[in-house]
């Protein structure tokens, strides 16, 4: 068989690659902000936030790398230790967690926060370094009036390099902050990623499936599919998680390459997002022009013109023996569609032939269900 995952795992959500697209301003500022600091010996504390999927781990795994690679600042190597919090929501079981990362283990019991703390410092008295912590996923570490934030970013470990932090999560943790360590966390230490675009979606898709398909197994129009269906929240990890969805989908096909048809198979599996009782609710209208973009769309590619599909359910509508319907009453029903989420509607250039899209469900499976309802309300009507 032609396999088109060659390199599955790299687009596993663990996976880091080497160059994150559309981050590189990010980067390069947050790189330069703790360069600086730490060439003066100085701790650099940062507060990431943003959405999911929108690149907080990624980014901080990678500047935490090219730090460490980038060699001695002010005489120390860049250390970096990362946590995820999330199941470890506690100062004690996070700190066991740092312990272990300046080459000291502790048994899970019997020591106090400060002994640890304690502990803690012999290690990097041990090996001087500037150490960089990340903590992610910390909402719940912090909510919980955390002590460690306080004790690590006020650690002052002169000669010995430096401790810095980074607190990564969905939310803004500023509020949430001691009054204490919120001196650590002013306005240059606090940067909050956008969602991705449309645009940048397309491009993390194509730099990902570039390490993990096959070439030639994923085309321009594949890639743009799924990037419009990610773009409703800006979460890489799902538009990963759907091009690899995607790829099974074909692979088990003995496709040679993705088609549209796959990610909304792929889709359909990840979130089954029209339920029956939705396609239930529709009017005849609604019914017709779907079936009509589901019969247009099935195996031809993600979207068509309004111009095309127009025609076609002129088609459908002979065939079913039912009036004709007017131009208006189409945009009508298109916009209905719309504004139920099951088509997307995108201006074209001239305005007049818009792109329709439907990403929902495989469109041979929308065909069926839809040819199921409205045969079943002419056999009704009759
Ligand atoms: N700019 C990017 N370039 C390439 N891959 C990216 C980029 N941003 C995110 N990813 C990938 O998307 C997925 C989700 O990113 P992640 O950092 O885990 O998001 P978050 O931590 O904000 O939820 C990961 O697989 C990550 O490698
Ligand atoms: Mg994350």
């Amino acid at each position: 068989m032609n396999r088109i995952l060659v390199k599955e795992e790299t687009l596993d959500a663990s996976y880091l690659p080497s160059r994150l697209v559309r981050r590189e301003r990010e980067l390069d500022l947050t790189s330069r902000r703790f360069r600086e600091a730490l060439g003066k010996g100085l701790p650099y504390h940062l507060l990431l936030t943003g959405g999911v999927g929108s690149g907080k781990t990624a980014l901080a795994r990678r500047l935490g790398q090219d730090l460490e690679r980038g060699g001695r600042l002010a005489g120390f190597p860049v250390k970096t230790a990362y946590v995820n919090c999330w199941r470890r929501a506690s100062d004690r079981t996070v700190m066991l967690d740092l312990l272990r990362s300046v080459h000291v283990s502790l048994p899970d019991r019997g020591y106090s926060l400060s002994e640890m703390l304690d502990v803690f410092e012999q290690g990097i008295r041990r090996n001087p370094q500037h150490l960089v912590i990340e903590l992610d996923e910390a909402s719940s570490l912090v909510r919980q009036e955390t002590k460690l934030v306080y004790l690590l970013s006020r650690a002052q470990e002169v000669g010995l390099g430096s401790i810095s932090l980074i607190l990564i999560a969905v939310e803004d943790l500023f509020p949430f902050l001691d009054p204490a360590s919120r001196s650590s966390f002013g306005v240059t230490h606090r940067l909050s990623l956008a969602p991705y675009d449309r645009a940048a979606l397309a491009d993390i898709l194509a730099s990902r499936a570039e390490l993990a398909l096959r070439p030639g197994s994923v085309d321009r129009d594949v890639i743009d599919q799924i990037a419009r269906i990610a773009e409703a929240n800006g979460d890489a990890r799902f538009a990963l998680e759907l091009l690899a969805g995607a790829a099974h989908a074909a692979e088990d096909d003995g496709a040679s390459a993705i088609a549209s048809e796959h990610v909304r198979r792929a889709k359909g599996s990840l979130l089954p997002t029209v339920s029956e009782t939705q396609l239930d609710a529709l009017s005849t209208n609604e019914l017709g022009v779907l079936l009509s973009l589901s019969r247009t769309l099935k195996g031809r590619g993600s979207s068509t013109t309004s111009q095309k599909l127009r025609a076609n359910h002129t088609t459908l509508l002979e065939e079913l023996k039912a009036p004709a319907m007017s131009r208006t009453t189409f945009w009508r029903t298109l916009k209905e569609l719309e504004r139920d989420g099951l088509v997307s509607l995108e201006a074209g250039e001239s305005g007049e032939s818009s792109k329709v899209a439907m990403d929902e469900l495989p469109a041979s499976y929308l065909t069926t269900l839809l040819e199921e309802r409205l045969g079943r309300g002419r056999a009704s009507k009759r």
